[in-house]
């Protein structure tokens, strides 16, 4: 009988061992659109691709014999501590893959003290959020042609606690998805085969639809017409979101109306990152909407040491994009990013098993997290550098 490797099968969370794990059970747990829509990239998904390709190119140069029986992973971010080096990116829709998923994603934050970052396009609206989740929340805006609905977001963050801003520049156009649009007929109607498929899955059709009633995107819904706010996939309010229009003054105008820390999420440049700090902002994420926005762009990691080098001691610079791994984290924080989100990551969680799930994904990256600095001869965070790192063997993974 020939030696082979059996992928992981199981569906306890206990169980999965690493993030590909809980994906696996993420993916049997709901119907194919909707795992389509959490997984997909833009176009030749190019981007997706080279977000990770970029991790996997780089290799540890680890240091020998240190005395590593006391590390941590806590960093401090603007004033405050944080448990990991991690946040939670924004990510819209996150109803229709688990009930009230905002609160979810954010009590997980909340439980190992990291900020959860909320969408303009949640399903749970933002003041419930604050009430019931407790923890640090951010608010992420998308600023539509009609910037009265950006001033209403802002003014009820303020109101509601949210301790930052983060302005999503990288969606002045939206990005084609192609796997995504392929899976309905028109915004908003799925075709044939996949309302099967929503068949096929009855505890999520009881679960996400018909229990609570189809999630909406409960922040604008004061601004839609009556039975425009449902976040089924391929929505008709998607596109109205994403305003070509945006410009520096809109970050300029938001530093005015925003008191707490405003962050710019789609910065990809030193010219522009060096303009985010003239404008006022506390910090950037680096990032390529996790390739769902512009195809062959190029991944944040590759711009992450110029930019930090010109604005890290400006700037908090964060990033996303691909990452799947404590080891994932460690090279970016090696090259100067002081935090980094994940969004499919904790997703998958969510996914696979609401809060606890989302819990689960958190416990595996830091704990890799944790096994990699004490492997790499470092006890915290702040002894990590470039000098760790190399890069790998051309066309080796
Ligand atoms: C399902 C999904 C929905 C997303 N929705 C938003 C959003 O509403 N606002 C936003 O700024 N970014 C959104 N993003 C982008 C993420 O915040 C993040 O930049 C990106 O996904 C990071 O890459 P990763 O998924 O590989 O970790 C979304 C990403 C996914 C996967």
């Amino acid at each position: 009988m020939p030696w082979r490797r059996r992928p992981f099968r199981g569906s306890d969370l206990e169980r999965a061992i690493n993030i590909a794990d809980l994906r696996e059970i993420a993916r049997r747990k709901v119907p194919n659109f909707v795992f389509e829509y959490l997984e997909g990239g833009a176009e030749d998904e190019a981007t997706v691709r080279q977000n990770r390709a970029a991790l996997e190119a780089l290799r540890f140069v680890p240091r020998t014999l240190v005395d590593t029986t006391t590390r941590h992973q806590r960093i401090e971010l603007f004033g405050r501590e944080c448990g990991a080096p991690l946040l939670i990116a924004p990510t819209g829709g996150n109803g229709m893959i688990y009930p009230l998923g905002d609160l979810a994603l954010a009590r997980a934050a909340a439980s190992i003290g990291i900020p959860f970052c909320l969408s303009t396009v949640s399903t749970v609206r933002l003041e419930r959020v604050a009430a019931e989740a407790g923890g640090r929340l951010w608010m992420q805006l998308y600023v539509m042609d009609d910037r009265r609905v950006a001033a209403d977001i802002v003014t009820r963050a303020g109101a509601a606690g949210f301790e930052a801003l983060v302005f999503t520049t990288d969606a002045n156009v939206f990005g084609s998805r192609e796997w995504d649009r392929r899976n309905y007929r028109r915004p908003g109607a799925p075709t044939a085969r996949n309302i099967l498929d929503a068949l096929r899955h009855p505890r999520w059709l009881y679960e996400v639809l018909l229990r609570a009633g189809v999630p909406r995107f409960e922040n604008l819904v004061p601004f839609l017409p009556a039975g425009q706010a449902t976040a089924v996939g391929g929505s008709t309010v998607i596109p109205k979101l994403f305003s070509p229009s945006i410009t520096w003054d809109d970050v300029r105008w938001l530093r005015s109306l925003w008191r707490g820390r405003l962050l710019v999420k789609g910065v990809l440049s030193v010219e522009d990152a060096e303009r985010a700090a003239e404008t006022g902002c506390d910090g950037i994420i680096l990032t390529n909407h996790g390739g769902r926005q512009l195809d062959y762009c190029i991944s944040p990691l590759e711009v992450l040491p110029d930019i930090a080098r010109a604005v890290g001691g400006r700037l908090a610079v964060l990033i996303d994009g691909g990452f799947r791994r404590g080891s994932d984290v460690i090279k970016a924080l090696a090259l100067g990013a002081r935090g980094v989100m994940l969004a499919r990551a904790t997703l998958y969680g969510l996914t696979a098993g609401g809060e606890r799930g989302a819990r689960r994904a958190l416990e595996i990256v830091t704990s890799e997290i944790d096994r990699t600095l004490g492997q790499l001869g470092c006890r915290s965070l702040a002894e990590l550098g470039p000098h760790l790192l190399r890069a790998g063997p051309p066309g080796g993974t």
